[in-house]
Parts: structure tokens; C-alpha cells; sequence
């Protein structure tokens, strides 16, 4: 058997064990805290309603760059179209799906996870990379039949953008950043991306990574965990907490262009994926971001932690320097 290449996912329709290139040495549930009233310490859920939702952002940013909200006015027939087309997706045979296969030079479609080339092992996924519009990609699968997805994700991206815009108001209040700076981060200025991803039953899950864990590139990053849970969460000085499937809301994290706007107060929140030997999961991801030539830096201090480049330079970096960007990017005292 020759090396898979670093884009194309194991074809798992066809897998009874976990090979090789598949198999971490350690453990994935290690240090693993269970938010189940054992600790008094959980992921915050918030409500997008409450009076004191300004704050509320606020503080789980500051503590933990992430939080699962309700009532975030997302329609659920929306949701529940995309998780059918999702499915519809990954369920198609590989040939099928390498129709769209992404490659180095064409970074939408269908393929393995971007972090995949900073690490020996591979991850138990695959994944579906949408920038702008996904009728391209979705026409090399579905040459007749591509308007459905393309409207399930359409309906998806709009939604999500409106509430991540309502969610750049609150918590650029919450920093006392203007509402002239705000206008500079919204609207045109921004671009939105779709990840789906499929993690496929593993037969051995401790042994596997669905997601290494990683901080996102976006301002924010909204997510559907769908039906089955696996996104932890690591919160300093507790661990990893599993986020729990908690009908009718979505998982908010803050990315490292927020981190650095807010000059560090906001956290990136470090996340990573778990899989399992049961079912088949399914989730839907929006990244809301800055456009490339726009520049990136602090928004609230006179002494900036992090010195100022473009959105598209700082990509550049991360693709580099991976979960040391930030550091690089730091202004030594
Ligand atoms: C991600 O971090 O991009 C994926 C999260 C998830 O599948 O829950
Ligand atoms: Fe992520």
C-alpha cells in the first residue's frame, strides 16, 4: 500500500481497524474533565434574549473563547437542511466525492482537514471547504442535481453571518470599541467560510483524532455539532471539557483575529474533536473573517501585545508556523 496523499481522506467505507497512519500513541479522552455536575465548571450557555447578554459574551470570552447559545434566532429547518445535505455529501462514494477533491492550488471542496500536514498521524476525517459560494465544487459532484446543497449552505451562510454580526456588536461594546471601528469589521470587509465535516465510526477511538486540537483563524466561528457530540474545549488550569449536545443552540468560539483585536483578553479558544465506535457525526462550521488586505491589531490598549499585519499575512503564518503564530506575532517587553 502506497502513502495516502496528505489531501485525500481514508476511504472509510471500506475500513474494519484503524491503520497505521491513523493511530496516535496517546490517548485522546486523557485529561478529560466530564461537565456533568461533578465540576462545578461548564461551558457557559447563554441567551441571546437575556438582558445581560452583553456581559454574558463578554466574560465567557474573557474565560473561555467559547459558549453554546440559545435562542440565536437561527431557523431550525435551516439547520436541519444542511445536516441532510451534509449527509447526502459524505455519503457518496469516494469516487464521487473526488470530483471535487481539493488540492494545494484550488483550497475548496472535498479533502482532509488544513492543520493535516503538521502532524505524522492523520485524522479520522474528512471534510468539505466552502469560500464564497460552493456551486463550483458542488457541480462537479452534482452536475443536474447541485442547487439543493448549494441553497442548504446559501441559507446557512446568511443566517450565520447575521448572527455572528449581531455577536461583533456585543462583545465590541463590551471591549469599548467604537461603533465607527465596528463598521470597519462587518459588511463588506468580511468573508465567510463553510467547513463540513464526517467522522466516521472508528473501531478503536481512543487510539484515533477526529480534530488535533488547534485554535480557529476567524473573528468568530459558529458551529453545529448536529446530533452527536465530540468538540471539547480546553479551558487553563481544568483541562478539556466535553461541550454537550444541548438541543437548539450552536457553539460560538472566538478566533485568533478577535484574541488579537481584543489584545488578548478575549481568548482563542483551544479545541480539538473526539471520535467514536457508535456513530457516525456530522458537523457544520461558519468562519467569519476579516478580508485578506485587511489589518489586523489591537483595537483597545495602548500597549499592544501583538504587532499589526494583514489579514492575509497572518494566514500566511499560521499555515507556516501553525500553533506558534501568536507567539511570533507578540511584542516582547
Ligand atoms: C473544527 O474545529 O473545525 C471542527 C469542530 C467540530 O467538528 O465539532
Ligand atoms: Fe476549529
Amino acid at each position: 500500500t502506497g502513502i495516502l496523499p496528505i489531501n485525500l481522506p481514508l476511504d472509510f467505507s471500506s475500513i474494519q481497524s484503524i491503520p497505521e497512519s491513523h493511530a496516535w500513541s496517546e490517548s485522546n479522552n486523557d485529561n478529560q474533565i466530564k461537565n456533568n455536575g461533578s465540576s462545578s465548571l461548564a461551558l457557559p450557555i447563554i441567551d441571546l434574549n437575556d438582558p445581560n447578554v452583553m456581559d454574558q459574551i463578554g466574560h465567557a470570552c474573557e474565560e473561555w473563547g467559547a459558549f453554546q447559545l440559545k435562542n440565536h434566532g437561527i431557523p431550525k429547518n435551516i439547520i436541519e437542511k444542511l445536516e441532510v445535505e451534509t449527509k447526502r455529501l459524505f455519503d457518496l462514494s469516494k469516487e464521487q466525492k473526488m470530483k471535487a477533491l481539493r488540492t494545494l492550488n484550488y483550497p475548496t471542496g472535498y479533502g482532509t482537514v488544513w492543520i493535516t500536514p503538521f502532524f505524522q498521524q492523520r485524522m479520522w476525517q474528512e471534510g468539505f471547504t466552502i469560500h464564497d459560494s460552493p456551486v463550483d465544487d458542488a457541480k462537479k459532484i452534482w452536475p443536474d442535481d447541485y442547487q439543493i446543497f448549494c441553497d442548504a449552505i446559501k441559507k446557512f451562510q446568511d443566517e450565520s453571518m447575521l448572527l455572528i454580526e449581531k455577536l461583533i456588536h456585543l462583545s465590541f461594546k463590551y471591549l469599548g470599541i467604537s461603533e465607527e471601528e465596528k463598521e470597519n469589521w462587518i459588511g463588506n470587509n468580511h468573508a465567510g467560510a463553510i467547513q463540513l465535516n464526517s467522522y466516521p465510526i472508528c473501531p478503536k477511538p481512543e487510539k484515533a483524532m477526529g480534530i488535533v486540537a488547534h485554535t480557529d483563524t476567524s473573528i468568530f466561528t459558529l458551529l453545529n455539532q448536529s446530533q452527536v457530540s465530540g468538540l471539547q474545549v480546553f479551558k487553563d488550569d481544568a483541562g478539556w471539557f466535553t461541550v454537550p449536545l444541548e438541543p437548539n443552540t450552536v457553539v460560538i468560539n472566538t478566533g485568533d483575529v478577535l484574541h488579537i483585536l481584543s489584545n488578548a483578553r478575549f481568548k482563542s479558544a483551544l479545541h480539538r474533536v473526539t471520535v467514536n465506535s457508535v456513530k457516525h457525526r456530522y458537523s457544520m462550521v461558519y468562519f467569519y473573517r476579516p478580508i485578506m488586505k485587511h489589518v489586523v491589531a489591537p483595537l483597545v490598549s495602548n500597549n499592544p501585545r501583538f504587532r499589526a499585519l494583514t489579514f492575509k499575512e497572518y494566514v500566511a503564518m499560521k499555515n507556516k508556523h501553525f500553533d506558534k503564530t501568536l507567539s511570533i506575532i507578540s511584542v516582547k517587553e
